[in-house]
């Protein structure tokens, strides 16, 4: 349902419930992509970002990822400030691959990677040994971290499933220190652009940068997509295998060719806490 639908429809009707009845949804579908790869071989769930005049140079280990973690390197490398010394938030970090490559590529003080989902932080938790990374299980709508406390919020392909997106952003706005940095990358609907930046800006938070990449997205996706196609066929049980497909945005599945035919666009954020 998209975030209009839902918007309109919650306007009279019991909001709790339908918070909690998108919130259990969503868990259950990370919480049973997680416990099919016991061998960490998806560790980010982002459909990536190509351009061909970006060289970036990557750790051997980090090859296969590279769309994903440019994803990332995009968004980091837009914030006004170096993130080195600073205290990092990820807003569903999933199984940690962008958080890890922030605090290994950064140098921030900290970085914390939250997800709803438990067995991607315990995951995490087991997979990932590096300094000042750590990860923690909690809800974007409720963050468990004192407020002013942190000086940078990523979240990368998380908020289009929230079922209350204003309680989220006023969530950032409440744990970031006074000049602190939100970075949002996510997709919406064409015509719910509109609403979110409307959302965006009745946060208190200030939009300092705003941009789309849907043709970076759609390059990537288009270039990744027989590495997720081969993962999918050896990890998903075949019944599965055509959902599967579609959520990872494979060439030619609804969610690539919502971007090529423009219904959904792939926005990038920077916000920042006046
Ligand atoms: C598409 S994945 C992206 C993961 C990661 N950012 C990446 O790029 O690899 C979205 C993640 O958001 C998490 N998520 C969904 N709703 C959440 C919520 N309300 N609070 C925290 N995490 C949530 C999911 O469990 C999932 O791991």
């Amino acid at each position: 349902m998209s975030e209009k639908m839902r918007h309109k429809k919650t306007i009279n009707g019991p909001r709790i419930l339908l918070d909690m009845f998108f919130t259990r949804i969503g868990h259950y579908l990370y919480s049973y992509a997680s416990r099919l790869d016991e061998d960490a071989e998806a560790i980010f769930l982002n459909y990536g970002y190509a351009d061909e005049n970006l060289k970036l140079e990557l750790r051997e280990e980090d090859g296969k990822n590279r769309y994903c973690i440019q994803l990332y390197n995009h968004i980091v490398t837009s914030l006004p400030a170096e993130l080195k010394g600073l205290d990092v938030l990820e807003v569903g970090s999933g199984r940690g691959g962008g958080a890890s490559y922030i605090a290994r590529y950064f140098y921030p003080n900290s970085v914390v990677g939250l997800d709803l989902c438990r067995r991607a932080v315990t995951f995490c938790a087991e997979h990932y040994a590096i300094n000042g990374l750590s990860f923690v299980c909690g809800n974007a709508l409720n963050l468990p971290f004192q407020s002013k406390s942190l000086d940078v919020v990523v979240g990368v392909e998380s908020s289009h499933g929230y079922p209350n997106i204003k309680q989220f952003f006023s969530e950032v706005d409440r744990v970031l220190k006074p000049g602190g940095y939100f970075l949002l990358s996510d997709f919406r609907n064409k015509d719910c652009i509109g609403l979110l930046r409307e959302q965006l800006r009745s946060s208190g938070l200030k939009i300092i940068r705003e941009e789309t990449i849907t043709p970076n997205i759609i390059k990537a996706l288009e270039l990744d997509s027989e590495r997720r196609k081969e993962l999918i066929e050896r990890l998903v049980p075949k019944l599965l295998h055509k959902m599967s497909m579609a959520l990872a945005g494979v060439k030619g599945t609804g969610a690539h060719m919502s971007f090529v035919t423009g219904k959904k666009e792939y926005l990038n954020f920077v916000l920042q806490k006046p």
